[in-house]
């Protein structure tokens, strides 16, 4: 398995089990399946609504001997309506209480955009706050204040531009060691890894495999299945493997982490196995030319109903 390694030495596995959309009542049988499959980076989020049920399963995990704490790495997000200074150590710590643990392997500013407190998801403009209410550099300053407390070990961003990135990275003090996301065949960001590489900050890729299950309001008519597609079906039978492994293993050999979500012990084992693939460079050639500039998280629940964010600002295209 392929790792990235951190500044201070310290190692992440650079397959992850995802949970967003893992239902409660699920989620917790998939981290103690997962963990017994050998995986060792789990993703979550207080937005997906299971760290609760998730931090039981750890502590299960743990009384069990099946994993110690010291050798997980878990990620969490801090969500767009806890954005202003005061509001960033409270939430940690509510998603630490959730999660039964002391500290975050690594805490990530969930997406550019802020929201009114207690507000989940946006109903109308009054729900949004603006950047120039709460700029990203007072999030960031806060996320460097929980990083300084040892409550994160490592800090990050997710649904970063690279203008947007950049920023922090001219004016942090600790510069943001991760980026999370979306990254497929079909949307490659391929500037933005570029970036990134440069600047010593590493990506993850979310919604790897295409995210089927998605909730419905994020589809749209004539949205592409990545486990379908022809190129990535021709090079799963050469390879004797399956199409959500070459998703995987393409992921992986870009230098990025990936987080296939699954809650199905016989698909976190197949997917945790794709890390000893090795695509020979015909096949990632292949898997180069399918770059569409597709978002299947296009993240139009932003740019509606308000006043300050578009879709051309959020993304910076
Ligand atoms: P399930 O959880 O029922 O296994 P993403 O990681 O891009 O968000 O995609 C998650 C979706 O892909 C879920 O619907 C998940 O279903 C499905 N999935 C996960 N692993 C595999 C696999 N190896 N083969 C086919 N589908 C998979």
């Amino acid at each position: 398995m392929r790792k990235l390694t951190f500044t201070n030495g310290d190692q992440l596995a650079a397959i992850g089990l995802g949970t967003w959309k893992s239902a409660p009542g699920e989620v917790g049988r998939a981290i103690i399946s997962a963990l017994e499959a050998g995986y060792r980076h789990l993703d979550c989020a207080a937005i997906y609504g299971n760290e609760d049920e998730i931090g039981d399963a750890l502590q299960e995990a743990f009384q069990k001997g099946i994993v110690k704490r010291e050798e997980l790495w878990v990620t969490s997000k801090l969500w767009n309506n806890s954005h202003a200074r005061s509001e960033i150590l409270p939430a940690i710590r509510k998603t630490l209480n959730d999660l039964k643990l002391d500290y975050i392997d690594l805490y990530l500013v969930h997406w550019p955009v802020a929201l009114q407190p207690g507000v989940a998801f946006p109903k109308s403009k009054d729900d949004f706050r603006s950047l120039e209410q709460i700029p990203l550099l007072e999030t960031w300053g806060g996320m460097e204040e929980l990083h300084k407390k040892g409550l994160a070990r490592h800090i990050g961003v997710s649904n970063f531009s690279i203008r947007k990135l950049n920023h922090l990275l001219e004016r942090a003090e600790h510069a943001p060691e991760m980026n999370q996301v979306e990254l497929h065949p079909y949307l490659q960001q391929k500037d933005l890894l570029q970036f990134a590489k440069n600047k010593g900050v590493f990506l993850t890729a979310y919604s790897p495999l295409g995210s089927r299950d998605r909730p419905e309001r994020l589809k749209k008519e004539g949205d592409p299945d990545l486990l379908d597609v022809p190129v990535v079906v021709e090079i799963a039978e050469d390879m004797d493997c399956t199409p959500a492994q070459v998703l995987i293993a393409w992921a992986v050999q870009r230098g990025t982490a990936v987080i296939p979500k699954s809650t199905h012990p016989k698909r976190l084992r197949e997917n945790l196995a794709a890390g000893e693939i090795e695509l020979p460079s015909r096949h990632m050639d292949r898997l180069a030319g399918l770059d569409k500039h597709f978002r299947f998280i296009d993240g139009g629940t932003w740019a509606e109903n308000n006043p300050y964010y578009t879709l051309a600002n959020l993304w910076d295209e």
